[in-house]
């Protein structure tokens, strides 16, 4: 799990690194016929899309400092228009306004280019392939493989799998993270095809919608979160068992085959896991965005994860220095990759709870489960609850 939350990061700080750091070398371009200022060639190279040297500019910000030049703005004064833009692009200017906010200060924010660009190409991109490739991995899967049915002859006896109070945070989990990822993706993706679709005016509406439901039942997520990682933690602890059941593939790929498993096997106890720690992550991320400004995060999480030294392995240097906006960018660009992991693993999760496996919904509808079902998918699990019922009649009085 940890692994796969390390690869997780590190392929968002080498998409990152990707996006940020433009490709291709170049010369350095002869900059005495303008006087140091951007050339031609500056502008071109920045046009194909490579990597422009900016220090000449960012460290030529004038003499005077922006509060002695307000009053002379022009080509005369003590450094010139171009000289102020330069402090304030390059957030060297001393700019005392009135303040709503801790992001009043920075006028512009070079940054949202890269963080514009990453948002509306690659990332969209990248998280179109996860999702794609998890439906195509799925309906593989069940084209060689098919429904797993029941094996055995079904005893018509049933067995109490979930009470109502689980099945409530399940569905509470289930049901807001539905809604949730449906609005957050038409976010994403909606202006594209709804536009066409209903124009503009329909498509503002639709999308004031969307935000109006994200913003809200993130609450209604976190509270199953927390119900359902209470329920569940404890019969989530790995255990040897597990191995077992990972060795022989759960029986997923071969009919007849059911190892042991407790309440939950390994497969489930990895879908949990994923749900709660994607589960605060998304809930962390989205409160970032939920309240602008107010709980920063990715700086302090950069330098807590530059000073384990793993990221420079990488040749990664998260930066721990941001401007207000910028971390409310990593908020964003993080929040979606989290949110395209979660909906992959939960597709996979919904086919084998839903059509894949023959009597699994059951378990989570009723809440009731046909025995030989629980015989063979659950079978140690099934013993103890038999264990208990015949403990339970033992010390029942007799009628
Ligand atoms: C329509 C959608 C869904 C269906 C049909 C469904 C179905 C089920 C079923 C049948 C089980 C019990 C499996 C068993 O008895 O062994 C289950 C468990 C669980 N579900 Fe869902 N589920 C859905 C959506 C979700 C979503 C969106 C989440 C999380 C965001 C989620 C999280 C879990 C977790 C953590 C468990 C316990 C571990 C596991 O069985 O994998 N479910 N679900």
């Amino acid at each position: 799990m940890l692994r796969f939350l390390t690869a997780i990061l590190f392929t968002l700080g080498l998409t990152l690194s990707a996006a940020a750091q433009t490709t291709g070398d170049t010369a350095e371009p002869d900059r005495a016929q303008t006087g140091g200022a951007t050339t031609l060639e500056d502008i071109l190279a920045r046009q194909r899309g490579e990597k422009v040297d900016n220090s000449y500019r960012s460290e030529n910000t004038g003499q005077g400092n922006v509060e002695g030049l307000l009053g002379q703005f022009g080509p005369s004064g003590v450094a010139s228009d171009s000289d102020v833009y330069r402090q304030l692009r390059y957030g060297s200017a001393d700019v005392t306004v009135s303040s709503n906010g801790p992001a009043d200060s920075v006028l512009i924010q070079d940054g949202g280019m890269w963080w514009w660009a990453f948002r509306t190409g690659p990332l969209r991109e990248y998280g179109t392939y996860i999702l794609g490739g998890m439906l195509a991995i799925i309906i593989l899967f069940f084209l060689l493989r098919g429904r797993i049915r029941i094996d055995g002859d079904k005893t018509g006896r049933t067995v109490t799998r979930f009470n109502s109070f689980e099945r409530f945070g399940h569905w509470l989990f289930a049901g807001s993270f539905l809604i949730l990822g449906i609005t957050g993706l038409l976010t994403l993706y909606g202006r594209d095809f709804l536009i066409p679709l209903f124009g503009k005016e329909g498509f503002a509406t639709i999308a004031q919608a969307c935000k109006w439901l994200h913003n809200n039942l993130a609450w209604a997520f976190m509270l199953g979160l927390i119900i359902v990682t209470l329920n569940w933690i404890a019969h989530n602890i790995p255990n040897r068992t597990d191995l077992k059941w990972l060795a022989a593939g759960g029986g997923l790929f071969t009919k007849g085959s059911h190892p042991p498993a407790r309440k939950f096997n390994a497969g489930q106890k990895i879908i949990f896991w994923s749900c709660i720690l994607l589960g605060i992550s998304i809930s962390l991320s989205g409160l970032s965005l939920l309240f602008p400004f107010e709980l920063p995060m990715f700086a302090k999480t950069f330098a807590i994860a530059n000073s384990t030294g793993i990221p420079q392995m990488f040749g990664l240097n998260l930066p721990v220095q941001m401007s207000p906006q910028e971390e409310m960018q990593y908020a964003q660009v993080w929040h979606v990759m989290v949110a395209y992991v979660f909906i992959a693993i939960i597709i996979a999760h919904i086919y084998l709870g839903s059509v894949g496996m023959e009597g699994a919904f059951d378990a989570m509808g009723t809440g009731e489960v046909e025995e030989q079902w629980a015989r063979e998918h659950h079978s140690l699990w099934l013993e103890e609850v038999h264990e208990k019922e015949a403990g339970k009649a033992a010390t029942s009085p007799a009628e």
